[in-house]
């Protein structure tokens, strides 16, 4: 079983009004406290963990990491090389935000044993980015890029898409433009208004104008064309790569492989004690940080998953993939394969392909995954 270990960075400098991830702005940080109750949770899950896996891959996320010094970095790096065998090309990501790229800092990145950044850039114009709430321009933004290119040998640019007010014509610029600078490897997210933020509080004012459902589909089938033909397919919904340069992290989890996910609010997939278990820790930093001082960790939910509800997040997450779900492998893993009769109405209807003993949704099974998933099981 492929392993991988997600720590999660809580802290931003600003908090982005579309943004719902589990970040908080604090004025200080006493930092070493907060690395050692991720140390303590890492140390948790070795004890608790069936056997020891080896490591393939560990992202920082956030969240902004970029925030972290070095050496806090370091400090992570080597607690999990002394509780698990890590691989000998081992991925280790770490998620920058422009504005808070230093260039001594990710020397001392590069140093601790980073070897892969995925930048946030979102938008390569500046009014965009104010309108994003970012504390970055193009320029800085390019900079990050250009010191990230010149210290790690694998980057990846994040960008948002379907913004307010964007045209086709102007995403298909912006998209060239990213391509251009040469990275391997592209995530590129459709914007989505969450819940209880400021972004939907404007939107449900009328105050924010965003793509209708035919341009964001006409966007996604912009971005699917340009990244095609730059040698940069889709692999996932979101993620674009040039073959081989996958994100190793991000196949983990969809191939529905085990992760351990430490820091306030991460989430893991883990065999403890046998049983495989869905791991959530505290989302408040300083719930989070009272618990693993009093407990070891800060997981408030430790579910253990039933074998039909596993199965079913294995087909949810395979699906997401462009290569899909192994019928044959699915089949040896869960003891029951999927039914042939439901495969086929769902192919007859054009939301799946079968080719090779592989099962792929197709351009219209993936926009109603869920849906596809309920007919299969
Ligand atoms: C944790 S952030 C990346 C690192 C860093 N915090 C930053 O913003 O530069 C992960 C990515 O999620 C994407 N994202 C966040 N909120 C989003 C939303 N509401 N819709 C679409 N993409 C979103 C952004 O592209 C962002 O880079
Ligand atoms: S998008 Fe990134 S920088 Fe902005 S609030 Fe979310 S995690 Fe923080």
């Amino acid at each position: 079983m492929t392993f991988g270990v997600y720590v999660h960075w809580p802290f931003c400098a600003a908090k982005c009004p579309y943004c719902d991830f589990n970040s908080h702005v604090r004025t200080a940080i006493d930092e070493d406290g907060w690395v050692d109750g991720i140390l303590s949770e890492l140390q948790w899950v070795a004890e608790n963990q069936a056997g020891r896996p080896v490591v393939e891959s560990i992202f920082f996320g956030g969240g902004t990491p970029s925030l972290m010094q070095g050496r806090s970095v370091g400090r992570v790096l080597q607690k999990i090389a002394a509780l698990w065998p890590m691989a000998n090309d081992v991925e280790i990501t770490l998620e920058a935000n422009p504005a808070s790229a230093d260039a001594a800092r990710f020397a001392d990145y590069r140093a601790a044993g980073v070897n892969r950044v995925s930048l946030g850039a979102q938008a390569l114009n500046d009014p965009d980015l104010k309108a994003l709430g970012r504390l970055h321009d193009v320029k800085e933004a390019k900079a990050a890029l250009a010191l990230a290119m010149g210290l790690f040998a694998r980057v990846s640019l994040d960008l948002i898409y379907a913004r307010p007010n964007q045209s086709d014509t102007q995403w298909r610029s912006e998209l060239k433009e990213a391509l251009s600078f040469g990275t391997d490897h592209l995530s590129l997210y459709q914007l989505t208004i969450e819940p209880e933020t400021p972004y939907a509080l404007l939107h449900r004012n009328g105050q924010l104008r965003i793509p209708d459902d035919d341009l964001a589909a006409g966007l996604y089938e912009t971005t699917q064309e340009l990244t095609e033909q730059a040698g940069l397919p889709a692999y996932e919904i979101s993620n674009h790569a040039r073959p081989g340069q996958e994100s190793h992290h991000n196949l983990i989890y969809w191939r529905y492989g085990d992760y351990a996910g430490v820091g306030p609010g991460a989430h893991g997939r883990l065999d403890l004690g046998g049983r495989r278990t869905a791991t959530a820790a505290i989302k408040l930093p300083e719930r989070w940080r009272d618990t693993v001082t009093k407990a070891g960790h800060g997981f408030g939910e430790l579910i253990s998953v039933s074998s039909d509800e596993a199965a079913r997040e294995h087909l949810l997450m395979n699906l997401r993939l462009a290569e899909g779900l192994d019928l044959a492998a699915y089949e040896q893993r869960w003891g029951e394969g999927l039914d042939a009769r439901k495969i086929a109405a769902l192919s007859d209807a054009g939301f799946v392909a079968l080719e090779d003993g592989r099962l792929r949704a197709t351009a219209k099974g993936r926009l109603l995954l869920n849906r596809v998933i309920e007919e299969l099981v």
